[in-house]
C-alpha cells in the first residue's frame, strides 16, 4: 500500500529524533536484539495506531526487526510528527499520517490502516478496535490479536467484552503494573508540565493549579505541580481517591468552588464535560484550561465557544476565548492531550517500559493464540520488563531465599 505523509524530505530530522530516543530506551534495545535473532513476527502484518512521535517510531522499527511488515497511523492529529513519519517510511514502514490533519483525513488514515489487514495491532484509546468491529467484522477471524495502550481504551474494551461484542483477543497493556505505575503517573506528571510550560512560558511556582481527577495520571500531575511550587487543589467524584488526595497533602473541593481560585486547570478523568459552563462562569480572568485525558471531550469547548464573543489564537497551542464580561479564558492545544499536542509526550525512559510491555505482549499473542476476549499482561512479562530496566540502571536488588519463598508460599496457600 502507498503511504500518505507530508514530505519524505523531512526524514533526516526524523532519524535524529529516533536515534536520540533509541539511546535512552534500553529495554527496547534488548528486545530488538532478541527479535532480530528470533524473528517472532516473520510473515506477520502489524498495524500501529498510536501517537506518531520518535518513541513510537522506534517501537515500530523493533517490531519490524522481528520480521513483521509494519503499517502506522496516528491516534491523534496533533501528535503526529511529520519528520518522524518520513523517517519511518524511508525505513520501509507504511504510514498514513499527517500532522494537524482534518477529522475526515484522520478517519481515512485509520480506515487505510484497517485495509492493510493486520494480523496483530496496537491501539491507543480504542478507535481502531471500534473501526475494525464496525466496518471489518468479517475479517476479524484470522486476526491473532491486539494490545491496548490507555485507560480509556480499556474502559471501551471492557464494555465490549461485557456485551460479548469483542471479536479479537486483546491485551490490556495499560493495566500492567509496569505501565500505569510509571507511564500514567510519572510520565503524564512530567510531560504535562513540560508541555504547559513550553506553551505558556509562564511561572508555575506560587500559582494555584486545579487537577481534575486523582487517578493514576492525576496523581502524577498533582505531585509535579506541588514540586514546581504550585498550590494544588484536587477535584474528584470518587470518595476514596478524594481522601487519598487529602492525605497526599492537597486541598479537595468541588470544581465550582475551585473555579474562582485556579490559575491553571488540568483535566485527567477519561470523562466528558468535566469542566463545563458553570465552572467557566466562575473562573478568573486569564485562567488557563488544558486536558491530559485521552479524548478532547473533558473540557466542554463548545460551551466555551458559545459563551465567548471572540476566539483568537494568541500563541501556538493557545486559544484566547473572550467573554462578554471582559474576561479571557485560555485553552491549550484545543483541549486535546496537552502533553502530546503541545509537547513530545512522555520521556523516552518511561515509554521504554510501556513499549517493552507492548512488544512482549504482541509476541505472547503469537505464541499463545488465545481466543477472543480481554486479557491482562502476564505477570511474567511485567516482571521481565522490570528486570531488564533494573539491569539497565545497574541496580541490584535482594532475592528471596528458598526458605523465604516457601514461607510466603505457605501463607498464600492457607489464604
Ligand atoms: P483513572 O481511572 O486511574 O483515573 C480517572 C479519575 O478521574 C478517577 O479517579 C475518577 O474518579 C476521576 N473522575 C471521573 N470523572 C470525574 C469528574 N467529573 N470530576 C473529577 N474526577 C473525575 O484513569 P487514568 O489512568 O488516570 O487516566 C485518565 C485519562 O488519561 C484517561 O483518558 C487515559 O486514557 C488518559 N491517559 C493520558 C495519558 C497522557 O499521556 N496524557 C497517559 C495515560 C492515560
Amino acid at each position: 500500500m502507498k503511504s500518505i505523509i507530508r514530505d519524505i524530505s523531512l526524514a533526516p530530522a526524523g532519524y535524529d529524533k529516533i536515534n536520540w530516543v533509541k539511546a535512552h530506551m534500553p529495554i527496547l534495545n534488548t528486545i530488538e536484539a532478541r527479535f532480530k535473532d528470533q524473528q517472532p513476527f516473520a510473515g506477520k502484518k502489524v498495524a500501529i495506531c498510536l501517537h506518531l512521535e520518535a518513541k513510537t517510531a522506534y517501537m515500530a522499527l523493533v517490531i519490524q526487526a522481528g520480521g513483521a511488515e509494519v503499517a502506522v497511523a496516528g491516534s491523534n492529529p496533533l501528535s503526529t510528527q511529520d519528520d518522524v513519519v518520513a523517517a519511518l517510511v524511508q525505513e520501509g514502514v507504511t504510514a498514513f499520517a499527517t500532522h494537524d490533519c482534518s477529522p475526515e483525513e484522520y478517519h481515512d488514515y485509520i480506515r487505510r490502516l484497517a485495509e492493510f489487514e493486520p494480523d496483530l495491532y496496537i491501539d491507543d484509546g480504542g478507535d481502531f478496535t471500534q473501526l475494525l468491529h464496525d466496518a471489518y467484522a468479517g475479517k476479524l477471524d484470522h486476526m491473532i490479536g491486539g494490545c491496548e495502550e490507555t485507560t480509556t481504551g480499556i474502559v471501551r474494551l471492557q464494555a465490549m467484552a461485557r456485551e460479548s461484542a469483542l471479536k479479537v483477543p486483546m491485551v490490556a497493556v495499560n493495566n500492567a503494573q509496569m505501565k500505569h505505575f510509571f507511564d500514567n503517573r510519572y510520565g503524564t506528571g512530567e510531560s504535562v508540565w513540560n508541555a504547559i510550560m513550553r506553551a505558556t512560558n509562564l511561572v508555575v511556582a506560587g500559582t494555584t493549579c486545579v487537577v481534575i481527577g486523582y487517578g493514576w495520571c492525576g496523581k502524577g500531575v498533582a505531585m509535579r505541580a506541588k514540586g514546581l511550587g504550585a498550590r494544588v487543589i484536587v477535584t474528584e467524584v470518587d470518595p476514596i481517591k478524594a481522601i487519598e488526595a487529602m492525605m497526599d497533602g492537597f486541598r479537595v473541593m468541588p470544581l465550582v468552588e475551585a473555579a474562582p481560585l485556579g490559575d491553571v486547570f488540568i483535566t485527567v478523568t477519561g470523562n466528558r464535560h468535566v469542566i463545563d459552563r458553570d465552572a467557566f462562569e466562575q473562573m478568573k480572568d486569564q485562567a488557563i484550561c488544558c486536558n491530559a485525558g485521552h479524548f478532547d471531550v473533558e473540557i466542554n469547548k463548545e460551551a466555551l465557544a458559545d459563551m465567548a464573543q471572540d476566539c483568537r489564537r494568541v500563541k501556538p497551542n493557545i486559544d484566547a476565548y473572550s467573554l462578554a464580561d471582559g474576561r479571557k479564558i485560555y485553552l491549550l492545544a484545543e483541549g486535546r492531550l496537552v502533553n502530546l499536542a503541545a509537547g513530545d509526550g512522555h520521556p523516552a525512559e518511561i515509554m521504554d517500559l510501556t513499549f517493552g510491555l507492548q512488544v512482549l505482549s504482541l509476541n505472547s499473542l503469537v505464541e499463545n493464540r488465545p481466543a477472543p476476549g480481554l486479557y491482562p499482561v502476564s505477570p511474567a512479562i511485567d516482571r521481565e520488563v522490570a528486570e531488564i530496566k533494573l539491569q539497565a540502571l545497574g541496580v541490584e536488588i535482594d532475592r528471596l531465599t528458598e526458605d523465604q519463598a516457601a514461607y510466603l508460599n505457605s501463607w498464600s496457600l492457607n489464604d
